[in-house]
């Protein structure tokens, strides 16, 4: 089975999105505005944390906070779609490979995942044609994500042809990246046909949507903001799903939740994956089992991933200056399928999926793993170390692992001597 590389090198287009908020300049930006950039990412942080209940639903129509969202928030962002895209191209069925994918984006800001999108399927051998609607009430979320996907092209004036149809947008894009904050280039010479139809419309009233079907319907950080200030705001959003779901999905398609790796919002999304779950969805990444959640029987627990990632130079910057700290991608994920495939289809019985950091403590290494029987924790003392198990000392959060030999102690495995550890896949 073919391994998960996650490409952390890759950091979006730190010079375009600094010329396009910074009146085409292409360097960085002076002392004082980096300080107050740095003072409005604090604010939006703040209000993203500890001050969530003071988040107004309408926050990013400040121009401030919609800049500091674009030079923070959006570059690390973009690519978290890639992993559920990754894990969804592994299976046989060969869930991705249409010709043409819809793809409905609710909740787009500034474009965010229609930018993480069109970067994964730029990079494979195979590229769909990508249909994207995105939809948001903040009407100039909309427009700036009309101005970052148009971005793509000016760059390459030989590269055809970008048309305004009725406020379509239709365009052959070519993908300029950075590596560690320096312009590098382009990976190679891509052409995507992409579309992008915009919407302003409160999603809360999911009539409002226009009637279509998509292959793809993208939630991306807004799952948390629904229905926030409703005292049955769970049950809302399960609804909201279901509805969603049932109604703009094709039947062979895929709804990709993505939330922030906070404890609150991931365990919300998780008790919504058990609802859902009852209501007979399948879950096809990033759970192996379609059991109750098992984080869920202890408050202090939840799932979440944590991917290394290089930032842009402004984002190292801005931490310096903040405190604050984006040096991996970190966020909670759920793909939901409508015709249970799954990606345990693929992957044998004893499969289990890492769930914590390396927990190192003296003459041994322990995780906790989620698969058949729940969320456990399995140990190696470090004497027990040999060639057929020395996999198990460089797994990583999210990785996919199976075993054989493994001791089974009820409450905990144990690695022995004698066992088997195989990487799956890898995050
Ligand atoms: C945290 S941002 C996420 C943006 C983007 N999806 C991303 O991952 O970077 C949440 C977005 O959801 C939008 N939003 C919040 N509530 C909404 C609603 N009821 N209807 C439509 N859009 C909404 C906000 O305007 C904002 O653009």
């Amino acid at each position: 089975m073919p391994q998960i590389h996650f490409n952390t090198n890759k950091v979006f287009l730190e010079h375009t999105l600094l010329k396009y908020l910074s009146d085409n300049r292409y360097s960085s930006l002076t002392n004082s505005e980096l300080n107050s950039l740095a003072s409005d990412i604090i604010e939006l942080s703040n209000l993203f944390t500890k001050e969530r209940k003071i988040l107004s639903p309408q926050y990013l129509n400040n121009k401030r906070l919609r800049r500091a969202y674009i030079l923070y928030f959006l570059p690390s962002n973009i690519y978290k779609i890639h992993l559920p895209l990754k894990e969804l191209s592994l299976h046989p069925k060969k869930i991705l490979s249409k010709k043409e994918l819809k793809i409905l984006d609710l909740g787009s800001g500034p474009g965010t995942t229609i930018l993480g999108i069109l970067d994964f399927f730029s990079n494979q051998k195979k590229r769909p044609s990508l249909e994207f609607t995105a939809i948001d009430s903040v009407a100039e979320n909309l427009s700036i994500a009309k101005d970052l996907f148009k971005l793509f092209t000016p760059l390459h004036p030989e590269c055809p042809t970008l048309q305004g149809v009725n406020g379509k947008l239709k365009s052959s894009l070519k993908m300029p990246h950075l590596t560690g904050g320096g312009v590098t280039g382009f990976t190679e010479n891509i052409n995507i046909d992409a579309s992008l139809k915009t919407f302003k419309i409160n999603i809360e009233k999911a009539g409002a949507i226009p009637q279509d079907t998509y292959d793809i319907i993208i939630l991306s950080n807004i799952l948390n903001e629904l229905f926030y200030n409703d005292e049955k705001k769970n049950a809302e959003r399960v609804s909201f799903l279901n509805t969603i779901i049932d109604k703009f999905l094709t039947p062979d398609g895929s709804c990709i939740i993505i939330e922030p790796a906070l404890r609150e919002t991931t365990r919300e999304m998780l008790e919504i994956r058990d609802s859902l779950v009852k209501n007979g969805f399948k879950i096809h990444s990033p759970c192996l089992i379609d059991d109750p959640c098992p984080a869920l029987s202890n408050p202090k627990d939840w799932c979440h991933e944590d991917i290394p990632w290089i930032p842009p130079v402004i984002i190292k910057e801005i931490d310096k200056l903040t405190g604050l700290r984006k040096d991996s991608l970190k966020f909670s994920y759920l793909v939901l399928r409508k015709d249970k495939l799954s990606l345990s289809d693929i992957l044998e019985k004893n499969s289990y999926r890492v769930v914590s950091e390396p927990l190192v403590s003296k003459g041994k290494l322990e995780f906790y793993i989620c698969g058949i029987g729940g969320r456990r924790l399995i140990t190696r003392l470090d004497k027990d170390k040999t060639p057929s198990n020395i996999q198990f000392q460089k797994l990583k959060r999210g990785d996919i692992v199976s075993f054989r030999d493994l001791i089974d102690e009820d409450n905990r495995f144990k690695i022995d001597k004698g066992t088997t550890v195989s990487l799956r896949t890898k995050t």
